[in-house]
């Protein structure tokens, strides 16, 4: 085991007796006060191997008020956060494997994962860039799903190191991707920095920087449920969403190219509403259940609320913050109990996914947003995703 920062001790070598003394006190002192003092460090361990040799390392931060997250080196992938409910009892709220082999079976849909290099769809895993065109390998029906099938960044060993700074402590990932990886054009450096803050918030900051024009969306794909992982349903949580619009989907769940008033449907959360209480409006529909892009009413690329979830027995809230215009709410339908950490299965709309973003698509959809990323610029995105009881 590695730790992110070293832990010492002052006393000067001198004799035997002394050193002896110098180190039972320090062992004594360790007992008292270094349980608290280790909780703020980055744990490094070995999570196992791919199944082509790579190490894949885990990184457990342990905040002040004993919240833990747990980040792995595969997909830059945020494993596990337990939180305490409103009577302080701690549960583990996210999605995710005991071990390696599990995130690289058929069952893991994305769980926790940095998802790209373009999250999301493109329709029928083809864009043009300054009239070239470029072609994708499709794994969602006739497009592409979440940045492609074999080296997407979801499934890539990440390079992780331990970081601390006045606010918390944390773990920043980097990944080169290199030109045409998954058809892209560009070698893109990626670095995703996640901060666990003492007043339970984890932040997730994006960075990538390319050599040649290429679209970029960046997200992350946690399924929560405020709960408990593992709990039988996500109905019950009470969703706000602060968007006045979302984007109608076709049948393959590619935007439409609308931007759409969420008054009077089954997508309105500018107020409370629980998830179940509309959700089977939409079983017939595509996405058989909430499946959308949210189009957020900050657009001005400034932090900013986006979607409180609240899970009234637990008292649990989840806060999102966002830079991005776009939020995809996923609900869960193409879940079928998988199983996964602790024994526990994962069933049919049991998590949800709040994945800040731009709109999908949005590589062929001249009406939204871009996602192109020049050389010379640089891709930046943040998400703060906090949990707090009430
Ligand atoms: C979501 C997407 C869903 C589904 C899921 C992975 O981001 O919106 O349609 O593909 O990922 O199972």
């Amino acid at each position: 085991m590695q730790r992110g920062t070293f832990v010492g001790t002052y006393c000067g070598g001198r004799g035997t007796l002394v050193r002896l003394l110098c180190f039972t006190s320090f062992v004594v002192a360790s007992a008292l006060v270094l349980p608290v003092a280790l909780r703020a460090e980055v744990e490094v361990t070995d999570f196992g191997k791919t199944a082509d040799g790579k190490a894949v390392k885990a990184f457990t931060i342990t905040n002040s008020k004993g919240v833990v997250v747990k980040l792995i080196s595969r997909g830059a992938t945020l494993a596990e956060w337990r939180v305490p409910d409103k009577h302080g009892k701690m549960d583990d709220v996210i999605f995710g494997f005991d071990d390696v082999a599990g995130y690289e079976s058929k069952d893991n849909g994305y769980f926790g994962a940095t998802v790209g290099r373009v999250a999301n769809r493109i329709a029928g895993g083809k864009f043009k860039i300054d009239g070239e065109e470029y072609t994708l390998a499709k794994n969602d029906g006739p497009n592409t799903l979440h940045g492609g099938v074999k080296r997407s960044l979801d499934k890539v060993v990440w390079n992780g190191k331990p970081i601390k700074n006045q606010d918390g402590e944390g773990v920043a990932f980097t990944y080169t991707s290199p030109d045409g990886e998954e058809g892209f054009p560009g070698k893109l450096d990626c670095k995703v920095t996640y901060l666990l803050t003492n007043k339970n918030a984890l932040r997730i900051d994006y960075e990538a920087t390319t050599d040649q024009a290429t679209p970029v969306n960046l997200t992350n794909h946690t399924y929560f449920n405020l709960s408990g992982a593992g709990s039988p349903t996500i109905n019950d949580h009470e969703l706000m969403i602060a968007a006045d619009h979302y984007t109608p989907i076709d049948a393959t769940l590619i935007p439409t190219g609308e931007i759409a008033p969420v008054e009077g449907t089954p997508f309105d959360f500018r107020e409370f509403h629980k998830i179940g209480e509309r959700v089977d409006q939409l079983n017939d529909q595509p996405g058989k259940g909430y499946d959308h892009n949210f189009v957020l009413n900050n657009q001005a690329g400034k932090l900013a609320l986006a979607v409180k979830l609240h899970e009234p027995k637990s008292g649990r809230v989840l806060s999102v913050f966002t830079t991005e215009p776009g939020l995809q709410f996923y609900g869960g339908n193409f879940l079928t109990g998988a199983k996964a950490k602790g024994g526990k299965t994962y069933a049919y709309r049991s998590g949800l996914c709040l994945e800040t973003q731009h709109y999908p698509n949005s590589v062929n959809e001249p009406k939204f947003p871009s996602m192109l990323l020049q050389p010379g610029r640089t891709y930046k995105h943040t998400c703060v995703y906090q949990i707090t009881t009430e």
